[in-house]
């Protein structure tokens, strides 16, 4: 048996991946960055093991099967592919923060189980060949393999789309405030959202304009200018927003209390407090701030009609392995046939 775990954060969206170029390998139509969030983690054990007839997936305890199962098994094909292995695995899968709410937890899941499973493997990948790979089961999950301010360069195919960390976590103390509003899972996944982008007249024009809005992002960044930040994040939020509120069918995911929370950070920022949203496939808002003010911040939020929960969060690092990897748990030449 050949075992290797794993540990990523998901990741917050600043400038958002939304519609696809090539939706088989999830190559998007533009560029992003992302923050990781050091605070919220998904722990993966993956298995090769000569005893399986087919591969097994456990999720926060639970057997699962469907969807969920063949987007994992797919994936472990390909790993299987590129270690020239065909033994199956179990891939055992845990979450501190709950799933398919706004929170990418298919972005952590897929970073954790590209790094357990090429590990276990016996595969030795870089960095840009985990996030390629991480990509392949999930967009998002590309920009959880690096550390921190994450771009992901929307490339043209397989090899040029992957990403890369543009600033380390510790270059600047934001705190993401995570305004939880619905714990449910989300009703559309944005596998879903995805196909249906074209079909929204305002896709173009949002594509179009992004390499601007990325520049401006990742200037804000590297130069620590919340005010600049604040404004981008904002306008790309409510880009991809308009783009699903305009796409055939509609895509609606807020709630009202995701409106309250919106109009309740446009007072704050008059007021001069330093804060700025941004929403993902979900109801739900992540609040930008300086740590300094992560207190008032989570406060102000507790109050707001509609808010269940407040979950905080740093940058965080990249993807690891859980403990240091012993070479005598790799796949051996023998192992490698089922
Ligand atoms: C709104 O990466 O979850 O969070 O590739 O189909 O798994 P799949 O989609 P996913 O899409 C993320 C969409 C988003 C924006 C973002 O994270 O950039």
């Amino acid at each position: 048996m050949a075992t290797a775990t794993a540990i990523a954060h998901p990741n917050i969206a600043l400038i958002k991946y939304w519609g696809d170029l090539i939706p088989e390998l999830h190559i998007p139509a533009n560029g992003s960055i992302s923050m990781n969030l050091e605070a919220l983690c998904t722990h993966t054990k993956v298995s090769f093991d000569q005893a399986l007839q087919h591969d097994d997936l456990v999720l926060n305890g639970k057997s699962m099967q469907g969807e969920a199962h063949n987007r994992v098994s797919n994936f472990l094909g390909r790993v299987r592919n590129l270690a020239g292995l065909s033994l199956f695995a179990r891939v055992e899968s845990e979450n501190n923060f709950p799933m398919a709410a706004g929170i990418a937890s298919s972005a952590s899941g897929f970073a954790a189980l590209a790094l357990a499973a090429s590990k276990a493997a016996g595969l030795e990948l870089d960095e840009a060949e985990l996030s390629r790979l991480a990509r392949s089961g999930s967009g998002s999950a590309c920009r959880s393999i690096p550390s921190g301010f994450v771009e992901w360069q929307a490339g043209h195919e397989d090899h040029d789309s992957h990403a890369h960390t543009i600033a380390s976590a510790n270059h600047w103390d934001l705190v993401d405030c995570i305004a939880l509003v619905d714990r449910e899972e989300k009703p559309i996944s944005s596998s879903v959202g995805h196909a249906l982008a074209r079909t929204s007249p305002l896709q173009h024009a949002r594509v179009v304009d992004t390499p601007r809005r990325l520049d401006i992002c990742r200037t804000a960044i590297l130069e620590r200018d919340f005010n600049k930040l604040a404004q981008v994040i904002e306008l790309d939020s409510n880009l991809m927003h308009a783009v699903m509120l305009t796409s055939t069918p509609p895509l609606i995911y807020w709630q009202p209390a995701t409106l309250s929370i919106i109009l309740a950070v446009q007072d704050w920022r008059e007021e001069g407090l330093p804060v700025a949203y941004t929403i993902d496939a979900g109801p739900n808002v992540h609040l930008l701030c300086p740590a300094a003010l992560q207190e008032q911040i989570v406060s102000r939020l507790q109050n707001l009609p509609g808010v269940r929960q407040v979950l905080t969060s740093h940058p965080g690092g990249p993807a690891v392995l859980d403990k240091p990897y012993a070479s005598s748990e790799s796949v051996s030449p023998a192992q490698n046939q089922a």
